[in-house]
C-alpha cells in the first residue's frame, strides 16, 4: 500500500459517500476526469451538475463523457461555480461537491480559480449538503495567485462549526514544489 495523493485520495473518499442515484456537483470541470469518476458513480439514475468558465474545458469534457457512454447523468454549464444557487433548483439537496483548484492542465495559466467566487460556491454546496455528505477541495497553489486563494480556503474551512462538518487536511509536508493540499469537509447534521 502506497499513502495515496491528494487528488486520488479525494476520490477514494468520495467514492464512500457516493452511490448510484445521487446528485453531486463537480464545480470546476477542466479536462473532465472528476466529472467522468462522478458520472460513474452516480450512474444513469444519478446527476452530476458541472460547472467552468472556459469553452474549451466544457467542449473536451462534452467529447469525453459522449464518447465514455457516460454523458446522460451529466448537465455542465459554461459558467463559474459562483452561480451554483442561480442555476440549481433552490431546494436541490447534494450528496457530493469537488473543487480542484487552479488552473486548467495544458490550457491558459492565466485563467485560475480565485477566492471571490471559490468561497461563495462552497457555502452554495455546504447548504446543499445531505447529512454525511462530504465536498472535496483539491487546493494547488504554486502558481501566482495560488497562495492567496489557498489562504482564503483554509481560513474558511478552519472557522467552520465543529458541530456541523467535520474537517480533514491532508497533505505531505516534506515535498518539493507545493505539493496539493487535500480539505474534505462532511456534513454532521442538518440544522445549519
Ligand atoms: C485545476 S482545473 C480543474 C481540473 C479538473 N477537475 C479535471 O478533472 O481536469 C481548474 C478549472 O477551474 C476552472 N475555473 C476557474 N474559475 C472558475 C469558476 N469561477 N467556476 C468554475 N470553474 C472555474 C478553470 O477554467 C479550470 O478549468
Amino acid at each position: 500500500m502506497k499513502i495515496k495523493p491528494a487528488l486520488s485520495y479525494s476520490h477514494t473518499l468520495l467514492k464512500t459517500v457516493v452511490q448510484p442515484g445521487d446528485v453531486v456537483i463537480d464545480a470546476t470541470v477542466g479536462n473532465g476526469h472528476d466529472t467522468e469518476f462522478l458520472a460513474q458513480l452516480v450512474g444513469e439514475s444519478g446527476h452530476v451538475y458541472g460547472f467552468d468558465i472556459q469553452k474549451i474545458a466544457i467542449d473536451n469534457t462534452t467529447t469525453k463523457l459522449t464518447n465514455a457512454g457516460l454523458l446522460k447523468p451529466v448537465q455542465l454549464y459554461n459558467y463559474g461555480h459562483e452561480r451554483i444557487d442561480q442555476l440549481l433548483p433552490v431546494d436541490q439537496k447534494i450528496q457530493a461537491a469537488t473543487f480542484n483548484l487552479g488552473y486548467l492542465p495544458g490550457g491558459n495559466h492565466a485563467q485560475i480559480t480565485t477566492a471571490t467566487t471559490t468561497i461563495p460556491a462552497l457555502k452554495a454546496c455546504l447548504t446543499r449538503l445531505s447529512q454525511n455528505g462530504i465536498v472535496t477541495v483539491v487546493l494547488y497553489y504554486g502558481h501566482p495567485g495560488g497562495r492567496q486563494e489557498k489562504n482564503a480556503v483554509l481560513n474558511f474551512v478552519e472557522h467552520l462549526n465543529q458541530r456541523q462538518f467535520t474537517v480533514l487536511k491532508y497533505q505531505f509536508v516534506n515535498q518539493v514544489n507545493e505539493p496539493p493540499i487535500l480539505i474534505a469537509i462532511q456534513k454532521r447534521c442538518d440544522d445549519m
